[in-house]
């Protein structure tokens, strides 16, 4: 884990709704974007890609070509976004890893394109991960993904503060979010769907320290506890992953019908 340095990164979502900030706002557009979106060419792993996928390479090349191919002709993600599939997406994805523990169940909150489950489920097979999406033609996307990649992961379609999400997820050792939402409306989603003693990590851009700032009420109140932000990479790659852990009493959030029941699917160690 690096110390703390702001950078200027911004975390994108890879999606069709246009480049996004870390609280999930559209961001606007800027000239560099619009030159690259002349070349929708994915480009070649980068060194940390290969470094940090190691075997599990060719598959994430996999996932690569599906994003540039069907998930662009399908909007799950922007053409302008190709060029910079590697680090700005894939890499950033896999970071996350950093922060979760060996063997834990995950649900990734608002996959859309497969970020950050379908690279992190790629990069870690210990992980027992489950992607959450409510857009019916993204649900599509994943389980297409899933099955090309021969993925043990589960897909559910619902939105993360959910009555019937919380029934029939349960709850996960880690819940992860990719520009999905600010980091409080973010922990209000998410905390009743990590187990006490579990762990929100929501990859943000350079805000992460401020919104944790601006947010600790929410926060607070949600069940968080001990928060830390962890810088991952340099450069381009730069990712900030704000890692909520909650507390191991139960709030009123967290006793509904779907507490104390683990994560779905979770693999068996002892086969
Ligand atoms: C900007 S996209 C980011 C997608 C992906 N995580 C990424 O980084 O490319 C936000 C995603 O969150 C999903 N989403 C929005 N509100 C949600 C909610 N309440 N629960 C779960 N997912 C949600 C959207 O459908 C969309 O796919």
């Amino acid at each position: 884990m690096t110390p703390e340095r702001p950078d200027r990164t911004p975390p994108r979502a890879a999606s069709d709704d246009g480049p996004t900030r870390a609280d999930g706002s559209p961001e606007p557009s800027d000239r560099r974007d619009t030159d690259l979106a002349d070349d929708p060419t994915p480009a070649e792993p980068t060194s940390e890609a290969e470094e940090l996928f190691g075997d599990a390479l060719p598959r994430v090349r996999r996932f690569a070509e599906l994003l540039a191919g069907p998930g662009r002709e399908q909007g799950v993600i922007g053409p302008r976004e190709l060029p910079r599939l590697w680090d700005r997406h894939l890499v950033n994805s896999a970071y996350v890893g950093r922060v979760i523990p060996a063997d834990s169940s995950v649900l990734d909150i608002g996959s859309g394109a497969g970020l950050p489950g379908v690279p992190l489920a790629l990069a870690r097979p210990d992980l027992t991960v489950t992607l959450l999406e409510p857009m019916a033609r993204r649900v599509a996307w994943l389980e297409e993904v899933v099955a090309a990649l021969g993925l043990d992961v589960t897909v559910r379609r619902g939105r993360a503060e959910e009555r019937e999400t919380r029934r029939t997820c349960g709850e996960f050792d880690v819940v992860t979010a990719r520009a999905v939402a600010p980091m409080g409306r973010l922990a209000t989603w998410a905390m009743p769907l990590v187990r006490p003693g579990g762990r929100l990590a929501a990859l943000k851009g350079a805000s992460a320290h401020d919104e944790v700032r601006r947010d600790a009420n929410d926060l607070r109140a949600a069940g968080g506890g001990e928060v830390e932000v962890v810088r991952c990479g340099a450069g381009d790659t730069t990712t900030h992953i704000v890692v909520v852990h909650r507390t191991e009493r139960r709030t009123a959030a967290g006793s509904g019908p779907g507490a104390g029941r683990r994560g779905r699917g979770r693999k068996d160690r002892s086969s």
